[in-house]
């Protein structure tokens, strides 16, 4: 993160200040449980993520609370807790299926501890994060947030499963970047759009503030999944910290790739690296140096950049206030962010 970015992380930590305290409270407690089992080194790699999806939540339900001095429900820091865990758990197996060997700068655990301890201690965060979310089930409506929020836990493996399927027998850029917008959609924006739902939920907000967060997130996830794989390209891994061209390498038709795809000739090096045939390393960097030197990432940055905006629109109904401009400040982060 550059200085401007680091600045807005510094701002919203300061308004979510007693919110966060509690999280990190309540976070250390689930790392206490898995000190037997991890290092503090690999604990470590819990902690160091942006926490995104909490920041989100606590800011939904900030925005949708109309006293701002009150002290949120212990259930908002629990659900809070509960998606960084998910979301750690599936990074941990996207690792996995990426045959990715660093994340957040530290070596993956597929790296370190091998694939069947990869595979295991992300089988434990999924259901860490599930028993977090149920420990403060106790209404109707809290059952139907729960079930909300498998129901994203489903759609989040359907989307990571889809990608692992190429098909690129025919070249229809319109059908594969549609399947491309389904795909983030699940694995990614539905577990973002979640976070701000549930935000607005766990407020008492009403059904048209709940539906207007759903949306936000589902934009803003969209963007977000979009400028990962734009950063794929772009982003030096010291400052990504994980490896740069993973998409490629594994052959997913992200929309850089796909947008670059579209105008290079058919016998090119990164339509060989695609259809899956055995390549040179040379041959590896001639294709990464055609996505790096064509417009494919700016197209990729544009959507991105429309789908931001569209977010910010689901917004309209509220009055401004600080928690409003800390949501419009994250999507501006999140598409400014593959060029800084
Ligand atoms: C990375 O998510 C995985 C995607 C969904 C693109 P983040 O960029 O939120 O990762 P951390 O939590 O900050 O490491
Ligand atoms: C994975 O997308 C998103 C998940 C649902 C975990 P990516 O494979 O692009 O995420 P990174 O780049 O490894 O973080
Ligand atoms: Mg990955
Ligand atoms: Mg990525």
């Amino acid at each position: 993160m550059n200085n401007q970015s680091e600045k807005l992380f510094d701002r919203i930590r300061g308004l979510l200040a007693k919110d966060l305290g509690r999280f990190d409270a309540r976070f250390a407690d689930v790392l206490e449980r898995q000190k037997e089992l991890l290092s503090e080194k690999e604990l470590a790699l819990y902690t160091k993520g942006k926490k995104i999806r909490p920041i989100l939540l606590l800011l939904s339900t900030r925005l949708n609370t109309s006293k701002p001095q009150i002290e949120l429900d212990e259930k908002v820091i629990a659900a809070a807790v509960s998606l960084e865990i998910a979301h750690i758990g599936s990074l941990i197996h996207d690792d996995i299926v990426d045959n990715a060997s660093m994340r957040r700068g530290l070596p993956t655990f597929n790296a370190s501890r091998g694939y069947e301890f990869a595979l295991l201690i992300g089988d434990l965060q999924l259901m860490e994060s599930a028993r977090v979310f149920s420990s403060f089930v106790s209404t109707v409506d809290d059952i139907k947030l729960m079930q909300e929020y498998l129901d994203t836990g489903y759609e989040l493996c359907k989307g990571q499963i889809e990608e692992l399927v190429n098909e690129t027998s025919e070249w229809d850029p319109k059908k594969i970047s549609q399947r491309y917008y389904r795909i983030i959609d699940r694995k990614t924006g539905r577990l973002i759009s979640f976070a701000c739902e549930a935000g607005a939920r766990l407020a008492d907000a009403l059904p048209s503030q709940v539906k207007a967060m759903r949306k936000f997130g589902m934009f803003l996830g969209r963007a977000f999944q979009i400028m990962d794989d734009v950063m794929d390209i772009l982003s030096p891994t010291h400052k990504a910290g994980k490896e740069i061209f993973t998409d490629l390498r594994e052959r997913r038709l992200s929309l850089p790739v796909i947008y670059a795809l579209d105008t290079a000739p058919k016998t090119h090096a990164i339509h060989r690296v695609i259809n899956g045939e055995q390549i040179s390393e040379s041959d590896f960097e001639k294709a990464c140096e055609f996505i790096k030197s064509s417009n494919s990432h700016i197209k990729a940055y544009n959507n991105a950049r429309i789908s931001v905006e569209e977010a910010k629109t689901e917004l309209y109904q509220y009055k401004n206030n600080e928690y409003k401009q800390a949501l419009f400040d994250l999507c501006d982060f999140v598409v400014d962010r593959g060029y800084q």
